[in-house]
């Protein structure tokens, strides 16, 4: 019992590994059949023929690759058509391929997708370009060369390199075509440019001479000069020579061809030198491959393979490089345990009919093959072969080429890691990636018409049509004042298509920059308020006019306050400031003015009296010489005056105020600063705005103030001499002339406006026209020029200050010594009289005090004159001073 479970055990193991044995034997078969699908006579084809003729020849020499099954490829030509395509692909499906290089057309390919889609047979197409075919609706198909979508990117990055920003494109009408546009426009718009014609050609070159010329002759007429030409060879020679023909082979064109145009010369050449002239300076692309020594023997074996008559080109290298690829991917399947089986599809069984679609049948492991397929990482002829997760090569790149001479000129590189630049693509991968507009370059092209110089890229367009200018009637001094003109309806004509552009005096406003375009100004303007002023009476009141009233009373104030303080401290042991009560005023009032010229006579005795005296005769100092500097400019400078003093006042006044018609500058007071449209007279010319001014606020039709642009009053000032601007321009803006969105005039006005504005011209055009003034006198501004008093604050301050301490200081020595007192023996004996009798004594005390320091000082002075006497008697001198003697000896003693 148990020895039969372990035999049959066994007998299960070993027919378990013999059949998984056998059934890797068996998965290597001797023959692999592939499927190679392009149309023999197309420039391609011819190349892709030779070359993977060549390619299976390799594969089959190295025994290391597919391990001794052979490889098999039968070729069908698809003949370029859609239909033939799609009959060689079903043909092929009768066999047992397991896939198939090609198709070499993007319309084919998108046809036989579908079919391959339900077989599961990976197409490799060396050639179609079609951007779209990525998609996820063709899982099986894969593309061993670029998209055009880096193709369209690098048309796109040389336009933005050159500054263009329109092109006109001629395509050939089909999925190729349209979907390599559909891209070059995204392309292009992801740079800000665009496509501004688009014309297709009908496929199966249903064109003839007559359909080329009349497309060309529009395409003429176009504004842009920059043509891309996404077409196919036999096509793009037609275009060439019609538009030889035509003159636009010439001076001011830029052709940009795609990679048809460098696959055909690289197979060709050299060409004929009737077909290579008629595209001198054509720009065209070409799928770059790096050298390397494998590309180098390939491309010399490769002269004796097509017997000298046929030149290769990147796509028979991509050819070469497809077999190689799905030789290696069978290798794999292989060694993953693929198996090379078919089974019918339940859904072809047909029922009757004469089609037999029901042979056609379903590769059993295709999802498999086409894994490893997109696994593959080898290196070919045409670099290193490797998909990203798009199911594309990994970096994309193209070389820029200048058609010249009997060939052409390799002129800089594209690739998708750094842009252009003329350092091949591989020096650039070690770097980071820079697409800094510094690091892209290229050499220079040698244009058509045999310059060097770089086309603008557009003209005016030469259909018919002339340009149409819009032009103000301009705000001209003493014209025929004529209405005018509404600006923003000007403005607004440039977007219905009625002026191609506006020249004038456009201010540069945000309703306006949103439908438009403009320059860069070329003025720089502002509003700003005119009014009429006066000059001012410098006449007999001019003298009041240095201080304001406020600083005047404040003055006044202080002299008497200081004057009284001074009193105070001195009167008591100073005799200049005793005397009748009526004296003593008088002599307040004297000493506190004669501070104002230095000249006060009455010595201050007190260090109180003394300290206040000093700090003010500093302030008396500071406003002595305000004064004197202020009203000297009063008296010497022209002073004008007008009641309104800039923006501000005029806001808040309820005058009318002027303005220029259709002027922006209405929608500014009315709605940015609020003023009320009743107060808003519109006026048409100089003359009214001199007139409205000289009526003023309160007659009917006057107006207070114009409010108007910085260059129109200059323009008004330099006849009109009794008007001056009031305050500062209140808003920044700039006149410029104005374009329709996008044009690409409004760029190069800029430009050149820019260059005006560096060299100087600009602001000498500005001079010349709008400086010179008939008025004699310079433009001054009118402000209040009086002193105020928060000028002098501080210095009150002080001064205010210090007679507060002195007095303070003052009084605290009084109440001392009142304390200091003994009371006085013969006072009352109640309590109020005895504090009474204090006090009186005190002041007794304090005026005995007093007398005796008066004396003191009294004496002193005698003295001093006395000895002064002594001197001049000794000298000689005359007896006058002895009179002096005398009276002063007749005061030595008052008491007696
Ligand atoms: C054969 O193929 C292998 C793998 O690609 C390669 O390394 C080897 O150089 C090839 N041998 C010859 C003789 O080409
Ligand atoms: C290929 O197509 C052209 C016209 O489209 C035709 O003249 C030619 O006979 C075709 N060749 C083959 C082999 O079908
Ligand atoms: C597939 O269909 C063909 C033709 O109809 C038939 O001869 C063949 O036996 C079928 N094969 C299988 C595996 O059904
Ligand atoms: C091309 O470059 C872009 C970004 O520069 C990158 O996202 C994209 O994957 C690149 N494509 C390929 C095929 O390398
Ligand atoms: C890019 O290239 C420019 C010019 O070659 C260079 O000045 C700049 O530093 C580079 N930037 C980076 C990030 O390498
Ligand atoms: C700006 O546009 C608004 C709305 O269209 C309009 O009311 C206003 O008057 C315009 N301002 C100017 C200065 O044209």
């Amino acid at each position: 019992m148990k020895a039969t479970v372990l035999v049959s055990y066994l007998f299960a193991f070993f027919g378990l590994f013999s059949s998984v044995y056998s059934r890797n034997v068996a998965s290597r078969p001797a023959v692999v059949n592939i499927g190679a699908l392009f149309s023999f006579d197309s420039t391609i084809g011819r190349v892709a023929k030779i070359a993977i003729e060549e390619a299976v020849k390799d594969v089959n020499a190295n025994s290391s690759i597919l391990h001794g099954s052979k490889l098999v490829v039968t070729m069908q030509s698809s003949n370029c058509s859609g239909f033939t395509g799609m009959v060689e692909s079903l043909r092929f499906m009768e066999t047992d391929v397991v896939a198939i290089i090609g198709p070499q057309s993007s319309v084919v390919a998108h046809i036989i997708s579908h079919v391959v889609n339900e077989l599961q047979v990976p197409l490799l197409s060396f050639a179609a370009t079609d951007p779209t075919l990525n998609s996820h609706q063709f899982p099986f198909f894969v593309r061993t060369t670029q998209s055009d979508l880096y193709q369209m990117a690098a048309i796109a990055e040389i336009v933005d390199y050159y500054g263009w920003k329109q092109v006109i494109a001629i395509f050939i009408d089909d999925d190729f075509g349209r979907n390599g546009m559909l891209a070059l426009s995204d392309k292009l718009a992801e740079r800000r440019c665009k496509i501004s014609y688009k014309v297709g050609i009908p496929p199966d070159s249903g064109a003839n001479r007559g359909d080329i010329m009349d497309i060309l002759v529009k395409v003429a007429l176009m504004e842009s000069r920059v043509v891309v030409l996404h077409v196919n060879p036999k096509l793009g020679f037609s275009l060439f020579s019609v538009a030889k023909y035509l003159g636009m082979m010439g001076n001011g064109y830029v052709w940009i061809a795609t990679d048809w145009l460098s696959s055909y010369l690289d197979s060709f050449s050299p060409l004929p030198s009737e077909t290579i002239n008629i595209m001198q300076g054509v720009l065209a692309l070409r799928q770059y491959t790096p050298d390397s020594d494998r590309k180098r023997s390939f491309s010399s074996r490769w002269s004796k393979l097509a017997g000298g008559s046929l030149g290769l080109n990147s796509y028979g290298l991509y050819a070469y490089d497809s077999v190689w690829l799905v030789a290696h991917a069978i290798d794999a399947f292989f060694d993953q345990g693929g198996v090379i089986s078919f089974s019918n599809d339940s859904r072809l069984r047909s029922e009757g009919g004469n089609l037999h679609l029901d042979a056609m049948s379903i590769f059993d492991d295709g999802l498999l093959l086409l894994k490893n397929i997109l696994k593959s990482d080898l290196v070919g002829l045409t670099g290193p072969l490797k998909f990203d997760s798009d199911r594309s090569l990994t970096l994309p790149a193209y070389d820029v080429v200048n058609v010249i001479g009997t060939g052409y000129r390799r002129i800089g590189y594209w690739s998708n890691y750094s842009g252009l630049s003329t350092l091949p693509p591989e020096t650039l991968y070690m770097r980071p990636p820079n697409r800094s507009s510094a690091n892209q370059q290229l050499y220079s092209v040698i244009w058509p018409g045999e310059t060097v110089l770089k086309p603008r890229g557009w003209v005016f367009p030469n259909n018919g049509k002339q340009l149409r200018i819009g032009v103000p009637i301009r705000f001209i001094p003493f014209g025929n004042g004529k209405e005018n003109p509404s600006y923003t309806e000007l403005v607004n004509l440039i977007t219905t298509g009625f002026f191609d552009a506006v020249v004038g005096d456009i201010a540069i406003v945000t309703n306006r920059t949103k439908i438009i375009d403009f320059t860069q100004p070329y003025v720089a303007s502002g509003l700003v308020v005119v009014a009429p002023f006066r000059k001012l009476n410098s006449g007999a009141w001019a003298f009041l006019r240095p201080f304001s009233p406020l600083m005047w009373i404040v003055t006044g104030c202080f002299f008497i306050v200081v004057g009284t303080v001074v009193w105070i401290l001195e009167h008591r042991i100073n005799d200049e400031f005793r005397g009748p009560p009526k004296r003593q005023v008088i002599t307040i009032l004297w000493f506190s003015l004669s501070t104002l010229f230095f000249a006060h006579r009455e010595n201050t005795v007190s260090t109180l009296g003394r300290f206040v005296l000093i700090i003010w005769l500093f302030v008396v100092l500071i406003i002595n010489s305000s004064y004197t500097a202020s009203l000297t400019s009063i008296l010497t400078v022209q002073q004008l005056f007008s009641p309104i003093n800039g923006i501000e006042s005029l806001k808040e006044s309820d005058e009318p105020i002027g303005y220029q018609v259709g002027s922006f500058a209405e929608y500014y007071l009315s709605q940015e600063l609020g003023i009320s449209k009743s107060r808003l007279v519109p006026l048409g010319s100089p003359e009214a705005y001199a007139r409205a001014l000289q009526l003023g606020p309160t007659k009917d039709g006057g107006v207070a103030a114009v409010v108007d642009e910085l260059p129109y009053v200059d323009i008004f000032l330099s006849t009109q001499c009794t008007f001056r601007i009031v305050g500062q321009e209140f808003t920044k803006s700039g006149w410029g002339f104005a374009f329709p969105r996008d044009s690409p005039l409004a760029v190069d006005m800029s430009t050149a406006i820019l260059a005006l504005s560096e060299n100087g011209d600009l602001q000498r055009i500005h001079d010349k026209w709008l400086m010179h003034s008939s008025c004699s006198s310079d433009r001054t501004e009118i402000e209040s020029d009086r002193l105020e008093l928060k000028s002098f604050w501080g210095l009150f301050v002080i001064c205010g200050l210090a007679c507060f301490f002195a007095l303070f200081i003052y009084f605290l020595q009084i109440i001392r010594q009142l304390y200091r007192v003994p009371p006085a023996e013969s006072a009352s004996p109640t309590q109020g009289g005895s504090r009474s009798g204090r006090l009186h004594r005190l002041l007794s005390l304090m005026d005995e005090k007093e007398d005796q320091s008066r004396q003191k000082n009294k004496r002193r002075k005698v003295e001093r004159s006395l000895s002064e006497n002594d001197r001049d008697v000794e000298l000689g001198r005359n007896t006058k001073r002895k009179g002096i003697e005398m009276t002063s000896g007749s005061n030595i003693n008052p008491s007696s």
